[in-house]
């Protein structure tokens, strides 16, 4: 005979392991660089001092509205990375690359995103290759790229209706184990 409630015994089979381990959390990201800019090549010298930290293998992914200067800063990349060819909208291209000017410099490939509808139009540029000997810059690359690599820069340009028209926010975050350390003042 059994009791009242307490007695009852839990007969429910337990997994060895939990069904549903807790997933390993990545570290969060860590700023590198906040400031605001009031020109597009205020916006362009940013770009040009993140792209002093670049070497081929890195990816950078921008990230904001239409016209907030994404393409702005990738020229400042293109600066410090001392690349051929004007950077501009790639807007019949998904990437255009920039070969370097100097033997042995790094490369840049610009990418948009913004008309990619499905990743595989991504693997299709076969963009891991180019890392080898490039920088990739990927504007509208958010849920695009990351998985090219662990370790990426993340550039933020906001604009805002309560300040000058050309008033722009630009904040640049590392992540993974590449980035860890990195500062701009
Ligand atoms: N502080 C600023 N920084 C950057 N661009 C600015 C700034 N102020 C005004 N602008 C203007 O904003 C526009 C930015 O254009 P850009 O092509 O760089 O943006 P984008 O983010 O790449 O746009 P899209 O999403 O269409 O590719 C340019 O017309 C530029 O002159
Ligand atoms: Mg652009």
């Amino acid at each position: 005979m059994t009791g009242g409630s307490g007695d009852q015994v839990d007969v429910t089979p337990r997994p060895a392991h939990p069904p549903n381990p807790t997933p390993q959390l990545a570290p969060p990201p860590l700023l590198i660089l906040r400031t605001e800019t009031l020109a597009p090549e205020q916006t362009t010298a940013v770009g040009s001092r993140v792209g002093g930290l670049l070497a081929s293998g890195d990816l950078v992914i921008l990230d904001g509205p239409l016209g907030a200067g994404k393409t702005a800063f990738i020229r400042g990349l293109a600066q410090a990375l001392d690349v051929a060819g004007p950077v501009t909208s790639p807007t019949f291209v998904i990437a255009r690359h920039h070969r370097p000017r100097r033997a042995g410099g790094c490369g840049l490939v610009h990418v948009d995103g913004f008309r990619v509808t499905d990743i595989s139009e991504i693997d299709q540029l076969d963009l891991d290759t180019d890392l080898a000997e490039a920088v990739i810059a990927m504007e509208w690359g958010t849920g695009l790229a990351e998985r090219l690599t662990g370790d990426r820069l993340s550039v933020r340009i906001r604009r805002s209706l309560d300040r000058a028209a050309s008033w722009r926010s630009i904040e640049v975050h590392g992540h993974g184990g590449r980035w860890a350390g990195v500062h701009l003042p």
